[in-house]
């Protein structure tokens, strides 16, 4: 035995009986041997720490390999590394070594890594075939995919999926999957903070106002209960992770911009660039004014060339318009009234929601589309709700309203929905004519050359 092992060693023995409590809810954790550990429930109800604490001692008790798994993670930062680290310290377990990337414990050599199923294809998924427990945090924001291609990757006999999940919706993947109809392979438990014997006394005066003051808020946010998205929100987070997920390298379609242009200094001038089933990127700007946004969007006219720039002309966007009409490029731009009637006016109570519509038929259309994984954007979409006018037509919530529940406009949503505002054929490349490229004639004749930059 080399000299680091035989100080290890010692000191492990001399180390006094730990007592690490386990509320009683979470003694299952420890205590029986289900395939799936599936806890739900609201805000402060202990799930993190007691699944940190028990695995911590598991690990402390044999060698095992654990995965700790969400569907994003862009950093270390974003996975339960810190937590675990924290209640390594809290409860001094010096046989734990804290690594860049993983956890060791240097007597039964337990490992933890931690990973985004998201980033996980065929090939490395593989590398999680001997975990003996598989943790997922934040389940709600898991898509049936990842469950799919993670459920028959941890097949190791006698290993486990532990879940720890607040309901986001009705319609939860995992929930649908899992938690709604377990088999007697599957625990499932709900927790809130009141379950939890170590809930601090703030958490509990937050619940406390929030149930005085706003009852809905409440159920979803401490009682755990989904929100009934069925009832009034227009677009489901499912349907945007699901988008967030798939790859789409490379499309044919003509190339459309949504341009969203900001009314008040604290929002967004977004940009929206989307082919077909594919919606590439979104840039956004702050507190530009109408020839910084139209420079921009003349750049972006020149260089890549969409076959349509649909804006926003309400308010700030008419003076943009105009100039950019000026500029040549009425052929390409078309301004869109978020107030204005409905091209289906029977559908529709107003342009804004029938564009919205749009994008949440496109979100569940098939084959699959694809946007730039932002949680930012999530929120914009999903913050959406929808109401319906006497006439039986589809509207949306007042713009204010949303805000007020956003804290900002959803600039990246309106953008995307601006995208839809009418359909776009796929004629061949745009052209462009005014400031001496194309004359207004060339544009309708053939032998204008086709560009291929895009
Ligand atoms: N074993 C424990 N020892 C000390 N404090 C604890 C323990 N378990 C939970 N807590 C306290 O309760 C709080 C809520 O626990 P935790 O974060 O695990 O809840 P959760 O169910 O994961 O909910 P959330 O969605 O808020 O993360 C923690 O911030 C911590 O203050
Ligand atoms: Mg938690």
């Amino acid at each position: 035995m080399n000299d680091t092992k035989k100080r290890v060693k010692k000191f492990v023995k001399k180390e006094p009986e730990l007592k690490i409590e386990i509320a009683e809810v979470f003694r299952p954790l420890l205590s029986e041997a289900r395939r799936i550990k599936f806890y739900y429930g609201g805000r402060g109800g202990g799930k993190s720490y007691a699944f940190a604490d028990s695995l911590l001692l598991l690990g402390r008790q044999k060698k095992l390999f654990i995965a700790c798994l969400r569907e994003i993670q862009d950093s270390i930062k974003d996975s339960v590394y810190k937590l675990l680290c924290d209640r390594i310290s809290a409860w001094g377990l010096n046989d734990y070594k804290i690594f860049e990337n993983k956890i060791e414990n240097t007597v039964t050599k337990t490992r933890f890594v931690f990973k985004g199923l998201r980033d996980q294809d065929v090939n490395n998924i593989k590398s999680l075939e001997g975990v003996d427990i598989a943790w997922i945090e934040e389940a709600q924001t898991i898509t049936r995919k990842s469950w799919n291609i993670l459920n028959p990757t941890i097949r190791k006999d006698g290993s486990e999926i532990w879940i720890s999940m607040n309901r986001e919706e009705e319609n939860d993947p995992l929930w649908v999957l899992v938690g709604s109809k377990p088999d007697e392979r599957t625990l499932v438990c709900k927790v809130n903070y009141c379950d939890n014997p170590f809930c601090p006394e703030e958490l509990k005066l937050q619940a406390e106002k929030c149930r005085r003051e706003n009852p809905e808020d409440y159920k979803h946010i401490w009682l755990g209960e989904p929100i009934r998205q069925g009832d009034y929100k227009l677009i489901s987070s499912v349907s945007v992770r699901n988008a967030f997920v798939s790859k789409i390298l490379s499309s044919t379609s003509p190339l459309v911009v949504g341009l969203d242009i900001a009314r008040f200094g604290d929002d967004q001038t977004s940009f929206c660039f989307r082919r077909g089933r594919w919606c590439m990127r979104f840039e956004s700007y702050r507190k530009l004014d109408n020839v910084e946004v139209a420079n921009l969007a003349t750049n972006i006219i020149r260089s890549q060339k969409p076959h349509r720039l649909f804006m926003d002309v309400g308010g700030q966007g008419a003076g943009v318009y105009d100039i950019l009409k000026d500029r040549g490029f009425g052929e390409i731009i078309r301004g869109v009234y978020f107030g204005e009637k409905a091209l289906n006016e029977e559908r529709y109570s107003n342009r804004r929601a029938e564009m919205w519509d749009e994008v949440r038929q496109w979100l569940s259309s098939k084959p699959e589309v694809q946007l730039p994984a932002d949680e930012e954007l999530l929120d914009d979409l999903t913050s959406v709700n929808k109401k319906y006018d006497r006439r039986g037509r589809l509207q949306l919530e007042e713009k204010d309203e949303v805000k007020k529940r956003l804290g900002r406009s959803p600039d990246k949503g309106d953008a995307l929905a601006l995208t839809f505002a009418e359909p776009v054929y796929d004629d061949g490349e745009p052209q462009i004519y005014g400031n001496g490229r194309l004359t207004y004639e060339d544009l309708f004749n053939n032998t204008a050359k086709r560009s291929n930059e895009w």
